[in-house]
C-alpha cells in the first residue's frame, strides 16, 4: 500500500472498502445520524437568530470519502459540497443520486483540505467526520477550514473518545496490527483516539476558532462472529479494513479464526443472549465539537 496519508493511499483504501460497506453498519450510521442532527440544529439556531432563513445554506463536508454524511445532509434548502483528496468516492456519491429521490445530490470537489478551491468566507457549516487525525497537518487543516467560514459560520469536528470506550475499533485494530506490519502507524501520525475536545480547542485557537459546544454520543453494537464484527469495523476504520481485505486469503482466514477468542476476552458478553449463543457488545463513543469564529473588535 502507498505511504499513509498520500492521495494514492486514500485511493487504494477507497477502492478496497466500498461505499456499500457502510450501509448496514449500525455504529457508523449512529455517528452520521448524530452529526446530521447537530448540523440541522446549528443551521436552525442561526436561522432563528438572523435573517438567513430565505437563502440556501452552503455546507462543506471535508474528507467526505464516499459521501455518506454529505448525502445524509442533502436537502432542497442547502448546497452540499462533498470534498476529498481522493476523486473516486465523489463520483460514487454522485452515482447514488437515485437513492435519495428528489433530494439534490451533493456536489463533488476533489481537493486537498489545505487548498480547498472555494471562495473564502462562503461556507455556512463545514463538517469533518472521522477525518481530523487522518490529515497530515490537522492545525493547518483547521486554519484552511476556518478561512472558508462565513463570519457566523460553524465548523463541526467529530472525534472518537478514549480507546477504552472505542473497543469496536481498538479490538480489531490490535489484532490486525499484529498480523499486518503495513498497519504500523508511522511516527508522528496520531491515533484516532489521541485528539480530545480540549486539544482541538487549543489547536483551533490560532486559526481564530473557539469551541462553542460539545455533544457526546455512544453506542454498543452486538457482534456474534467475524462477519458481523468486520461489517461494523470496516465502516469506521477504513485503512485497517483495506489492509485486511488485501491480505492473502490464508492470512485472512487465520485472523477470522482468532477473532472470536479475542472478542470474548476484550468485550462484554451481550447479557440479552441465551447462554448457548455467542455474542458481545462492542462499544464506541464520540464527541461532536462545534467551533465558531472568534469575534474581534
Ligand atoms: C477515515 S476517512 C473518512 C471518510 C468520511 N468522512 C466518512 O466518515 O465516511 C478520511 C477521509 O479523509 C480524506 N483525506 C485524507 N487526507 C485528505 C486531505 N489532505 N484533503 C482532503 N481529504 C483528505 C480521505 O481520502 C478519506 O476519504
Amino acid at each position: 500500500m502507498s505511504d499513509y496519508g498520500t492521495r494514492d493511499h486514500w485511493d487504494e483504501v477507497h477502492d478496497a472498502v466500498a461505499d456499500t460497506d457502510h450501509q448496514s453498519a449500525i455504529a457508523a450510521n449512529a455517528v452520521v445520524g448524530h452529526m446530521v442532527a447537530l448540523v440541522n440544529a446549528t443551521l436552525n439556531a442561526r436561522t432563528a437568530a438572523t435573517s438567513h432563513g430565505a437563502r440556501r445554506a452552503v455546507l462543506l463536508d471535508v474528507g467526505a470519502g464516499h459521501g455518506v454524511l454529505a448525502r445524509a445532509l442533502a436537502g432542497p434548502d442547502r448546497l452540499v459540497i462533498a470534498s476529498d483528496i481522493a476523486a473516486a468516492p465523489l463520483a460514487a456519491a454522485g452515482r447514488r443520486h437515485g437513492d435519495i429521490g428528489d433530494r439534490p445530490t451533493p456536489r463533488g470537489l476533489a481537493a486537498d483540505v489545505l487548498h480547498p478551491a472555494l471562495k473564502p468566507g462562503s461556507v455556512d457549516v463545514a463538517t469533518c467526520l472521522r477525518g481530523l487525525w487522518t490529515l497530515p497537518d490537522p492545525a493547518a487543516a483547521l486554519a484552511a477550514m476556518a478561512g472558508l467560514l462565513k463570519p457566523d459560520g460553524r465548523l463541526l469536528v467529530q472525534l472518537w473518545a478514549e480507546a477504552a470506550r472505542c473497543r469496536l475499533i481498538g479490538t480489531g485494530a490490535a489484532l490486525l496490527g499484529k498480523a499486518l506490519p503495513s498497519l504500523t502507524r508511522p511516527a508522528g501520525v496520531p491515533s484516532p483516539f489521541d485528539i480530545t475536545p480540549a486539544m482541538l480547542a487549543d489547536m483551533a485557537a490560532p486559526a481564530g476558532l473557539a469551541l462553542d459546544r460539545v455533544e457526546t454520543g455512544e453506542t454498543a453494537v452486538r457482534v456474534t462472529d467475524a462477519a458481523s464484527y468486520w461489517r461494523e469495523f470496516d465502516a469506521v476504520a477504513e485503512t485497517a479494513a483495506a489492509a485486511r481485505k488485501q491480505a492473502p486469503a490464508a492470512l485472512r482466514a487465520r485472523i477470522d479464526a482468532a477473532l472470536p477468542g479475542v472478542l470474548g476476552r476484550v468485550l462484554s458478553r451481550d447479557p440479552t443472549l441465551p447462554p448457548d449463543h455467542d455474542g458481545w457488545l462492542a462499544p464506541i463513543a464520540w464527541s461532536l465539537c462545534v467551533l465558531a469564529p472568534i469575534r474581534t473588535g
